[in-house]
Order: structure tokens, then sequence, then C-alpha cells
């Protein structure tokens, strides 16, 4: 693979133009405004100087990896990348309208991919020129320290289709887990309803949050607790995927926590925001009850 697109600069299509570039692939970054995208590859600038000041990577390999991303605006200058990856946000209208002016430049034999958390690959797939070289790619944040990714073919994915996006996967170091196309794959299945439960847990003044977390990280050896990871991942998007879990199924055990929703509503979604369970105003997380 010599050349990838990457439509949405946030915070996951970041992590994956970093990794990328890092494995000597060239990244064409977009976003809805070429200041967001620039923004973006300046941000990972910053990520890629400190791993050389930790003395992980060299100058010159920093220079080169930042030198492979253009931070774009439209398009056509992926054209002739041989596979695309939509990292926007989890809105069903966002990625419909991307995928269907993707699909008016994507080459012949290009891949599409989505890196959605939670919205079904067969019906993204109906939304690209070709569900045969439609796929699933949930990559993990952050997403150049995390070793998983997940593949997830939809019902009209060809193999070849699989076969490739599977290599490019093992190309950027990664352990694959494929996935058949259930609402939450595998991970975010398991992970969802333990978020949302530590909400509940929250809410119901069982214990603290420093407690809550803490309990996890001591007691289960997880290297954060799920309301810090909650509000790492975000709250808008630990809720979308709950409620999709919820919706698709039918099944009340996904019913979102109350308190998540209320944190939703006042704008409170985590690291992002600066304040979700916890404040992240000042030197080191503070939490907010
Ligand atoms: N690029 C390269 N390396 C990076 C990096 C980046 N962008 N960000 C962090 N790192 C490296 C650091 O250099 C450091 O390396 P070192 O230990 O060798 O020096 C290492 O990662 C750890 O970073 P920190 O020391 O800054 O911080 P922590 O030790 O606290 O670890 C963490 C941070 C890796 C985020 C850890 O807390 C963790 O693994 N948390 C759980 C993350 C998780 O569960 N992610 C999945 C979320 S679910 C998801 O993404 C799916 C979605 O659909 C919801």
């Amino acid at each position: 693979m010599r050349k990838v697109g990457i439509i949405g600069a946030g915070q996951m299509g970041s992590g994956i133009a970093q990794t990328v570039a890092q494995h000597g692939i060239e990244v064409v970054l977009a976003d809805v405004e070429l200041s967001v995208a620039e923004k973006a590859r300046a941000g990972i600038d910053r990520t890629l100087r400190k791993l050389v000041d930790k003395g992980k990577i060299e100058g010159a390999e920093a220079d080169a990896a930042l030198g492979r991303i253009t931070p774009v605006a439209d398009y056509q200058p992926m054209a002739d990348a041989e596979l695309i990856i939509e990292a926007a946000t989890e809105r069903e209208e966002i990625k419909r309208a991307i995928f269907e002016a993707a699909g008016e430049i994507l080459g012949q034999d290009a891949i599409l991919a989505s890196n959605t958390s939670s919205i079904p690959i067969t019906r993204m797939a109906n939304w690209s020129p070709d569900p045969a070289r439609f796929i699933g790619l949930h990559f993990f944040n952050p997403v150049p320290v995390m070793g998983l990714i997940e593949v997830i073919p939809g019902l009209a994915t060809s193999d070849e289709t699989t076969a490739r996006t599977r290599a490019f996967a093992e190309r950027l170091g990664k352990e694959v887990v494929l996935s058949q196309d259930e609402p939450g794959f595998v991970v975010n299945r398991i992970l969802l309803p333990m978020l949302n439960e530590a909400v509940f847990v929250l809410g119901q003044g069982t214990a603290s949050i420093e407690d809550i977390d803490k309990g996890c990280r001591l007691g289960l050896n997880h290297p954060m607790g799920p309301l810090q990871l909650a509000d790492f991942v975000g709250l808008d998007t630990c809720f979308e995927i709950i409620q999709v879990l919820h919706k698709t199924t039918g099944d009340p055990k996904y019913r979102p926590a109350p308190l998540l929703v209320k944190y939703v509503e006042a704008g409170w979604l985590g690291r992002k925001t600066g304040r979700g369970f916890y404040d992240y105003s000042g030197e080191e997380p503070a939490p907010t009850r």
C-alpha cells in the first residue's frame, strides 16, 4: 500500500494518520475545513516530537512521517489512494454524505472503510459505489499505542477486500480480530455495557468517582477506571454506542444510564471539553462529584 486517504481529522483520524504515516505510507488527511486538518497535522507533529524527546524515535523518522501527511479540505487528492478510511462523527447522515462524495473519486480497485464503532457495515456499504469493496476497520484510542484493529466485513464485502484490509492492518503492526457485522462488533459490545454500568453505580451513590475507578484499576488491573475511560472515549460517543446497542437489539440491558444522558445534555463530554466525570483544567484530572 502506497497511499491512504483519511476523512475526519479528530482524535481517531489523527491517530490513524500518525500510525499510517509512521509505517511509510502517504496520507491525505481531510476535514470539512482545511484549518481543522492542518491543526490535526500540527497535533501529530507535537506527538511525534514528544516521542523524539523520549528517545523512542529518531528526529529524521518524525520528520519523514510528518512529511507524508497532506492536510486537505476536499477528496480529489485521494483519487489515487488504494484505501480511504472514514473516521468522522458517529452520525449516519454525516457518514452517508461522506461515502457518497468519496464514492465519486474512489479508484477502480480501491477499498472504502469505516472506523465506525457501532453503525452496521452492511447498511453503510449501500451508500458506497461498490459494497464488495466496503468494510469496517475499527481502531482503538490512542491508535498509535493500542495493539488491536477489528476488521468487519459486511454482507456484501468480498473475501479479497477482507484479505487486503487485514494485510493493511497487520502492516501497521497491529493484531486483527475479525468480527461479524453485529452491533458493537466484539470489543465495544463488551466495553460499553461496562462503562454504562459504572455510570449507574455512580448515579445510585454506591461509590465515589475515585473509588469506582480505583476499584477497576486495582481490582481488575485495568489501566484506566471506567469513568476515566468514558471521559477519554468521549461521553457523547459512549452515549451514541450504547444507544445503537439498545435500539438495534431492543434489549433493555443496554439502556443508557440517566446520569450519562445528563452529562451529555450538559455538554460535559469528557477530556475533549475539559470536563466529564473529571475536571481537566488543572495539572491533574480532579473528580467532579
Ligand atoms: N503516539 C505514540 N505513543 C504514544 C501516544 C501517541 N499518540 N500517546 C501515548 N503514547 C505512549 C507514550 O509515549 C507512553 O509510552 P512509554 O510508556 O513507553 O513511555 C505510553 O503510550 C503510555 O502513555 P502515557 O505514559 O502518557 O500514559 P499512561 O501510561 O497513563 O497510558 C494509555 C495511557 C495508553 C491511554 C493507558 O491509560 C490505556 O491503555 N488506557 C486504556 C485505553 C483504552 O482502553 N482504549 C480503548 C478505548 S475504546 C475505543 O477506542 C473504541 C471506540 O470505538 C470507543
